[in-house]
């Protein structure tokens, strides 16, 4: 049995690690869940923002499930998650947002892959507040090593999966020290990789592009903050926060979670879909070679999808996280 650490996080975590818990157990997955928190409710109990039990977990571990954790906003603690990311130095983060048979949304053929970088960019956490003289710096520092580590965690992703085209996407007509650097790495590793296509966009058109034409593109690579924009732009191109997962990876160390957030609004109410956790924790049982058990929980969620009444709200149908989930294992062959 693999042991994996499960952080269940804030507002809608609870409910939806639940869901996955239980659709794992009816699948027989050989996995034991290491139950660990952070945020608010630890630093609350235990007087620690991120527990010394959780790292030493995760450390041992290796793999992590996480629920959404919230930040206080213009104020208080620094992101749990940004904080976890780069204590484990996970660089690399996998979205990957398809359409969907059965989950509504404007597009139908949308096959995208956003490689975000992890760790640098805007989210160094180098910001110099005056309050004297109402002035603040947010330091984007980015790195050489930094850009090619994503860059060529998407080239390696695109010929394991046969994808055949990446675009790097930048601001390097204004922010031109930064994107030098990115273009650069982009340049450097594309020479390894001959029979994939490189090219590139700039933010503002990239976003246009994507609302209008997104079956046009393949692979996204993008620094920090314009790869967390993207990633919920993208999301919205195939239904929405509540079905796209997310990896943050890193050399030795893999936490998967949902691109959203604990959605406070819905929080206690069991209306969250677990679609989203779910698919993550999908991508980590592949992670970890566990690929039957990956398939059985995807076809069953796959026929879920066209069972209009099984959807949660957010897909438009009349099922909740509970309902939702034992659709999932009811499908299960
Ligand atoms: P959010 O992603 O939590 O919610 C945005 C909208 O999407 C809300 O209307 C919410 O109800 C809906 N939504 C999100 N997940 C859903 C699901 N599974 N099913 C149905 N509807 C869903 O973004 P928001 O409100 O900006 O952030 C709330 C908190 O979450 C903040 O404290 C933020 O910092 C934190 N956050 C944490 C993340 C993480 O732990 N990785 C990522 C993003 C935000």
């Amino acid at each position: 049995m693999k042991k994996i650490t499960l952080i269940e996080g804030d507002g809608i975590g609870p409910e939806i690690t639940k869901a996955v818990v239980n659709i794992f157990e009816a699948a027989k997955v050989p996995i034991t869940w290491e139950y660990e928190n952070a945020g608010q409710t630890t630093l609350e109990e235990k007087g620690e923002l991120i527990p010394d039990s959780l790292i030493a977990s995760v450390k041992k571990n290796q793999v992590a499930l996480k629920g959404p954790i919230t930040t206080p906003v213009g104020k208080g603690f620094k992101s749990v998650n940004v904080q976890l990311r780069q204590m484990f130095d996970l660089y690399q983060n996998v979205r990957p947002c398809c359409s969907t048979p059965g989950i509504q949304s404007r597009f139908e053929n949308v096959n995208l892959v956003l490689f975000r970088e992890n760790t640098e960019g805007l989210y160094s956490g180098l910001e110099l507040y005056d309050e004297r003289l109402q002035m603040a710096d947010s330091i984007a520092r980015v790195t050489k090593k930094g850009c090619i580590n994503i860059i060529r965690g998407a080239f390696k992703y695109a010929r394991a999966h046969d994808h055949k085209r990446i675009t790097l996407v930048h601001k390097a007509n204004i922010l031109k020290s930064i994107g030098k650097i990115f273009l650069d790495a982009g340049q450097e590793v594309a020479q390894d990789y001959p029979e994939i296509t490189m090219d590139d966009r700039i933010i503002d058109n990239m976003c246009m592009q994507l609302v209008m034409r997104p079956e046009q593109y393949d692979i996204l690579v993008a620094t920090n903050l314009f790869g967390d924009i993207l990633s919920d732009l993208c999301a919205g191109l195939v239904g929405g926060l509540g079905v796209v997962a997310g990896a943050n990876i890193g050399d030795e160390v893999a936490i998967f979670e949902a691109v959203h957030g604990s959605a406070p609004d819905i929080a206690g109410k069991g209306l969250a879909n677990p679609t989203a956790l779910l698919r993550s924790a999908l991508m980590m049982l592949n992670h970890l070679e566990m690929r039957d058990h990956a398939k059985k929980i995807e076809d069953a969620l796959n026929a879920t999808f066209l069972q209009k009444d099984a959807l949660t709200a957010d897909l438009g149908g009349k099922g909740n996280t509970d309902s939702f989930a034992q659709a999932v294992i009811n499908n299960m062959k």
